[in-house]
């Protein structure tokens, strides 16, 4: 493993801070490492195997898929595409579909229609996306400039221009900063990176409220929440109010890279033939992925496992957070899940990855639990048995069992 290591630092560009192991592979909430040492996954490639590793549905479908079609251009219309378009829009508020690779990709999509929808509904002047402090939208340009956290922008100025950032959870801002060149609200339902943060009660109600007042698209980036993490297919559903597009990418694909951007027909119709493409996006091989995905998330009923598991792991958590006095908040929703400490979350990382848990830490601080929906007591109490170790070692704490010796 370590001559592994070696080649990927000489080869491999270095823009992630990456832990010394290779994972080579996976199945359910279990991967394994080159010399054959086991992990309980509760990263789940950042909320991407909502399905588990390898699960066998998927493995199949992207089998069969593989051998009998693995690419053509848009030019044509692709089967298992439409079959994934016509389930998405069939669940969700959406009429139509773009398909791309990735979160960014997604978003950035989100971004173009946002600004030509309202330039040709609104004037040429009203192209301005108000984005919320703490949020994650992607790493290009645009989506980087509409990621409202300066760490991510140092070294890539000049941000693009059109964005405008307020306060996550605060309506009356927003409010006062709308003028008649905004063109939408971009807003993740609970913010991921940015360390687990769950709306305020009303807020994106409020949200819906201020862009119909203001005939202003609201934007949701479900990249991270969609595809069942939080408990519902998509978190908008927790809140009763739908959006005008919305962007996934993480899940639909059961493990496939894949992104897509949503929108009521009204408004997808401003991106005509030839003001917008990805060679990629929508192939066959993806698509396939996720139409087997979703309708496994859908038929075995892993909406309903990761509420009752998300709950069970909220308590036990909490339980945690009652023994170490370094632990400030445990908040989330469905298997999405924070644990907010008052010190540095990554030594602790490192720690459980010693132990053979995979959890990530993010905002510094905030400890995240991503585990696949399909897991189940048994798996979140390996973990917890785990973490208390990881925890219990980083730092020594006032509270914490002095019997235990590891
Ligand atoms: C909410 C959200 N939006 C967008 C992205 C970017 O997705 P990708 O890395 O696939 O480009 C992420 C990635 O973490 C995310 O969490």
């Amino acid at each position: 493993m370590e001559n592994l290591i070696k080649l990927g630092q000489a080869y491999v560009m270095s823009t992630y801070n990456r832990f010394p192991i290779v994972l080579v592979r996976g199945e359910g909430c279990r991967v394994w490492d080159a010399e054959g040492k086991e992990y309980l996954d509760f990263v789940a490639g950042l909320a991407v195997c909502n399905l588990g590793h390898c699960h066998p549905k998927v493995v199949a479908a992207i089998r069969e898929q593989a051998g009998k079609l693995l690419h053509v251009s848009n030019l044509y219309w692709i089967e298992p595409q439409i079959k994934l378009a016509e389930l998405l829009c069939r669940n969700s508020f959406a009429d139509k579909v773009f398909f791309c690779n990735s979160g960014a990709e997604a978003n950035e999509a989100a971004i173009k229609l946002a600004r030509k929808y309202a330039k040709e509904s609104r004037g040429a002047s009203c192209y301005e996306i108000i984005t919320m402090r703490g949020s994650f939208h992607g790493r290009t340009m645009a989506t980087l400039t509409a990621t409202a956290q300066e760490k991510f922008h140092k070294g890539f100025e000049p941000l693009l221009p059109g964005f405008k950032y307020v306060p996550y959870g605060d309506l009356e801002t927003v409010r006062q900063t709308i003028g008649p060149e905004t063109a939408a609200i971009m807003v993740e339902p609970i913010q991921g990176e940015g360390g687990v943060n769950l709306p305020p009660e009303g807020y994106l109600q409020g949200l819906r409220k201020i862009c119909d007042e203001h005939q202003i698209l609201l934007i949701l980036d479900e990249v991270q929440t969609g595809m069942g993490r939080t408990g519902k297919l998509f978190a908008y559903e927790h809140y009763g109010i739908e959006p005008d597009i919305m962007t996934l990418a993480k899940g639909l694909g059961g493990g496939v890279a894949i992104g897509a951007m949503l929108a009521k027909d009204s408004i997808a119709k401003a991106l005509a033939p030839g003001t917008h493409a990805a060679t990629f996006g929508g192939n066959p091989l993806a698509c396939a992925a996720g139409v087997v995905s979703l309708t496994t998330i859908l038929e075995d009923d892993v909406l309903g496992n990761t509420r009752q598991m998300g709950e069970y792991l909220r308590e036990q958590l909490q339980g945690l957070a009652g023994k170490y006095d370094f632990i400030s908040e445990v908040r989330g929703k469905g298997l999405m899940m924070g644990m907010e400490l008052k010190i540095e979350g990554r030594p602790i990382v490192a720690k459980c990855l010693k132990l053979g848990l995979l959890i990530n830490c993010t905002a510094d601080k905030v400890l995240r639990f991503l585990p696949p929906l399909i897991a189940g007591k048994p798996e979140i109490d390996e973990m917890l048995e785990r973490l208390d170790f990881g925890l219990y070692r980083n730092p020594p704490s006032k509270k914490a069992k002095t019997s235990l010796v590891l």
